[in-house]
């Protein structure tokens, strides 16, 4: 295949992206990421987003095998933060000038908990509207499959962006990695609700899942495009201890550079594939490498995620062994954060929501 042909295309087929998934030589990856690069400079400019990270409450109903929360996992102790808590964070976020939030937790539908993300969006909108910010911070919600009545609850409490990965499309994979409870089939299904009820669409998949191709990453990409993903969020997976899948940790850990390199060549090819969307640079990454997320932003990601989870909790969202920043104040992330950034020559856009391209383009005239 012609590289330098199919850099500059606008469609592309499985093989193509396949193909650019592929690369390893130093010469042409390079060549991809400044392609990458370029696009995202061209589509959504050059500044960083941030969203301020607050992990509210690792309760779940769910019991995926790779995730260190799974409701089988009897080694963590559970816990919702307060709604002080959690609007402290907010209030937080504000000061850093990030404009945005994401609130994520486990998975859980009773109707305690969804009153509860109601009341605490509500609050939040309604304390954080500011000259800055005459709409209050952005919040980005990330807690699940919902129903259509739900999700358009969160919506008119303010929240307009949600985040829900679809973890991989091979339906065979999809089955291998969750129990039979859960479906691809309604994951998707869940993410077409959340696309009516409004909001600007997150998506995202685990890479290099033991048993995944990069066929199964190409049709990743191509379902996003299908689906007109406005956001993406991806990450290497990696080994949880307490996990069913804890059994592929020495496997992993040998592929250790193959998947950083072809996480990053995710972001890169997804961000030639796809244009305009807001591409995030994942703690995972950083939990591979040290400089793992200024990485992901070289490689054509425009978003990334400070720490603000209250640092008492933290160690109790371990969604992986090895995450960072356990043990770093907020005050510590959010320095940590801004110089990273500056590493990679770019700034983060101050008091912004950040939205995505995509969407905005969509709606122009909505
Ligand atoms: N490795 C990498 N990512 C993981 N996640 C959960 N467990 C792991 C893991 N072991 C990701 C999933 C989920 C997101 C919140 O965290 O993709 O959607």
């Amino acid at each position: 295949m012609d590289l330098n042909k199919i850099l500059y295309k606008d469609d592309f087929s499985a093989e193509e992206i396949e193909y650019l998934l592929s690369l390893s030589n130093i010469d042409e990856v390079e060549q991809l990421r400044l392609r990458a690069y370029e696009v995202m400079k061209q589509y959504c400019g050059e500044y960083v987003s941030a969203r301020g990270l607050v992990e509210f409450s690792n309760y779940c109903v769910n019991d995926c095998y790779y995730c260190g929360i799974r409701k089988s996992n009897q080694t963590v102790s559970r816990y919702l933060l307060s709604k002080d808590d959690i609007l402290k964070a907010a209030h937080r976020i504000v000061e850093y000038g990030y404009g945005s939030m994401v609130l994520q937790s486990g998975d859980r539908n009773d109707k305690e908990f969804i009153d509860f993300v109601v009341d605490i969006v509500k609050e939040i909108k309604s304390q954080t509207r500011s000259e800055q910010l005459p709409e209050g911070l952005g919040v980005t919600l990330c807690v699940g499959e919902q129903t259509l009545e739900t999700y358009k609850k969160f919506y008119e409490a303010g929240a307009h962006r949600y985040l829900l990965r679809i973890e991989t499309t091979n339906p065979e994979l999809f089955k291998q990695i969750h129990p039979k409870e859960q479906t691809l089939e309604s994951r998707k299904h869940a993410l077409s609700l959340i696309k009516q009820a409004g909001f600007q669409v997150g998506t995202g998949v685990m890479i290099a899942i033991p048993g995944q191709t990069l066929r199964d990453l190409a049709n990743d990409i191509l379902f996003f495009k299908h689906y007109d993903i406005d956001m993406l969020g991806m990450g290497p997976y990696l080994t949880t201890t307490n996990t069913p899948m804890e059994k592929f940790a020495d496997a992993c850990q040998k592929n250790h550079d193959y998947t950083l390199r072809l996480a990053l060549n995710m972001i890169s090819v997804s961000r030639i594939v796809l244009k305009d969307v807001n591409i995030a640079s994942t703690t995972a990454l950083q939990a591979m490498d040290d400089e793992g997320r200024e990485k992901g932003l070289l490689h054509g990601a425009n978003v990334i995620m400070p720490q603000m989870t209250p640092m008492y909790v933290r160690k109790e969202y371990q969604l992986y062994d090895g995450k960072p920043c356990l043990e770093d104040s907020v005050e510590h992330c959010s320095n940590c954060i801004k110089f990273r950034v500056i590493s990679t020559g770019r700034e983060i856009a101050m008091n912004d929501w950040g939205d995505s391209k995509h969407f905005t383009k969509n709606h122009k005239h909505a």
